[in-house]
């Protein structure tokens, strides 16, 4: 018995935000936000929605598709770096909106990294046999942190969610190997200050294109996998550029990697599992496919798996 996705689930508000809406608004152009970064559009989700709303929609979702109930789930975890408040956690209030049963319940904050740090985190729960049903979401709401003069952040974001339930599935499937690390030298080049999100995006660049090469390679390493078997490269939806150097790292075609980036923007932590779920839906990922996801995020803070669909 190994752990695995038993059903997901996702959320996108209704708002579409182009490259041409931003030029109307500040100093920047469809041309350049493309080419630096391969983003065409982005959701931003109305004052009313917040992170726990948009986490609840997606949550449900992927109870449903799981085929259970939310009496069934045994742990909450939820990644955000952008929860309604600092405390009662998203986790805590989803699991009041679901009336799920008074089971422990909290947030990661491992920024775009968190959805595998959740993963791995189920994966413990799952292996050492102390819960069937882990529900992990991976949810931001970053438009309420960005700093809409500021052009070199406010053209990389947007907001969704992504949920799924992780419990055992068949030996050799599921999560197969996995890496999480963390370098708190690197913590002053992404942070949250004044209510802004504030990036030295030439640094974070740096650092991505590095790390999440290495810990795809690895990964794949400690899986005892050769190249040739993967089928996609899932990587944190960032930038067109890092994850093209991902996809170069670990040498495999440019149709094995899943693109989200052009349509969502950069959704930290959801970006992961809304790139996985759009890739399941459009039957591109199918029943016993290996999967690499890797993403990287402020803290600095990286994770990786590898896992058989
Ligand atoms: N429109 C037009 N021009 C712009 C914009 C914009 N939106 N933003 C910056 N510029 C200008 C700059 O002012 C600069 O002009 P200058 O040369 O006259 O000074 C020029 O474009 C080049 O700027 P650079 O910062 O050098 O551009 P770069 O090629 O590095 O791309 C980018 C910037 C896209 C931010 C890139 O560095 C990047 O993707 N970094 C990683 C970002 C990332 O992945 N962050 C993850 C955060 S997720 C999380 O944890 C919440």
């Amino acid at each position: 018995m190994s752990a695995g996705i038993l059903g997901m689930g996702k959320y996108i508000p209704k708002r579409i935000v182009t490259n041409t809406d931003l030029e109307k608004v500040m100093d920047t152009s469809d041309e350049w936000i493309r080419t630096r970064t391969g983003i065409e559009e982005r959701r931003i989700a109305d004052d009313e929605t917040d992170t726990s709303d948009m986490a609840f929609s997606a949550a449900q979702k992927a109870i449903q598709n799981a085929g259970i109930s939310a009496r069934d789930i045994d742990l909450i975890l939820v990644a955000t770096v952008t929860p309604d408040q600092p405390f009662p956690t998203v986790a805590c209030m989803l699991q009041e909106k679901l009336g799920a049963r008074h089971i422990p319940a909290m947030d990661i904050s491992a920024a775009c990294s968190g959805f595998i740090y959740g993963m791995v985190t189920a994966k413990q729960f799952i292996d050492s046999d102390t819960y069937q049903h882990v529900l992990v979401v991976g949810v931001e709401k970053l438009s309420k942190i960005t700093d809409w003069n500021d052009r070199s952040t406010a053209v990389l974001f947007g907001d969704a969610a992504a949920a799924a339930v992780l419990g055992p599935v068949t030996e050799g499937k599921g999560i197969l190997s996995f890496e999480l690390g963390a370098d708190g030298s690197g913590g002053k080049y992404l942070y949250q200050k004044d209510r802004f999100l504030k990036m030295n995006g030439r640094e974070v660049f740096k650092f991505a294109v590095r790390q999440m090469g290495e810990s795809a390679v690895h990964v794949v390493e400690k899986a005892g996998l050769k190249k040739e078997e993967i089928d996609f490269l899932i990587p944190h939806q960032a930038n067109i550029r890092i994850m093209e150097a991902s996809r170069e790292r670990l040498g495999i075609p440019e149709e094995k990697m899943i693109k989200t980036i052009h349509k969502y923007g950069n959704t930290s932590a959801s970006s992961i599992p809304l790139a996985l779920i759009d890739a399941v839906e459009e039957g591109k990922v199918r029943d016993g496919d290996l999967l690499v996801m890797v993403g990287f995020g402020g803290g600095l803070t990286w994770g990786a798996l590898t896992l058989k669909w």
